[in-house]
């Protein structure tokens, strides 16, 4: 029978805690660096497969979405999921003629209401309302980037078509198309301005520390 109380046992076992505790704790940091680089790895991806990923993970990539922060705690934002073959179409046609994203087997589009934050901030509403639903897409689209699928933040030119089509009402704005799926081709990385290049101290313009 094996003495659980015994010391050697117990120094043993404090032993195997501290190293299991190490090793949670560099998976934690291997996770945190992981975190970042997906923001830094990021791009647009505009040739999608023709395989319709589950709903549940368009679902989870939603609410990472909507778990963004909203100025006055406001959720002035609508997400039509587009599903139909002929309306993917039509919403790239509306958009610029970008046809390609019909490939994708889901395309969110993203809907801004203004009311409520310009009743709130009579100054600057329109603004809030507008970062509100930006920060909304940024998440969506990394949680797109996270989950090993492709998007592209896609302009909308004919407001009035998609509007007609979706039976959008008129106090809503359409923001955006979001087309999703898996990649059918791997972005360049694009490289950005020097990350130094961009930040100043203290004030406009002064790069010392
Ligand atoms: C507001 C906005 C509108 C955009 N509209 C389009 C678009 O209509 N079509 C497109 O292919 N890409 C569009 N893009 C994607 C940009 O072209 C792309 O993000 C930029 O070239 C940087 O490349 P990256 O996303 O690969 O880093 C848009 C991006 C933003 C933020």
């Amino acid at each position: 029978m094996i003495n659980v109380g015994s010391r050697a046992n117990r120094i043993n076992w404090k032993k195997k805690y501290k190293q299991l505790q190490q090793k949670n704790q560099e998976l934690k940091e291997s996770f945190r660096i992981k975190c970042i680089e997906s923001f830094k790895t990021r791009r647009s991806v505009r040739q999608v497969l023709d395989v319709k990923p589950d709903f549940k993970l368009i679902e989870n990539i939603i609410e990472a979405g909507t778990s963004a922060p909203c100025a006055g705690d406001v959720q002035n934002y609508k997400i039509i999921v587009i599903e139909d073959e002929l309306k993917r179409k039509k919403i790239g046609e509306f958009s610029y003629h970008q046809f390609w994203i019909n490939k994708a087997p889901y395309i969110l589009v993203i809907l801004r209401e203004d009311k409520e934050l310009k009743k709130k901030y009579p100054d600057n509403g329109e603004l809030y309302s507008m970062q509100n639903v930006a920060v909304v897409i940024q998440n969506i689209m990394m949680a797109i980037h996270m989950s090993k699928l492709a998007t592209c933040w896609i302009a909308v030119k004919n407001d009035d078509g998609i509007r007609e089509m979706l039976e959008v009402p008129d106090e809503y704005h359409i923001d955006a198309v979001i087309p999703v799926g898996y990649p059918n081709e791997v972005p360049f990385l694009e490289k950005r301005a020097e990350t130094m290049a961009l930040i100043d101290f203290k004030t406009f313009g002064n790069k010392m520390r």
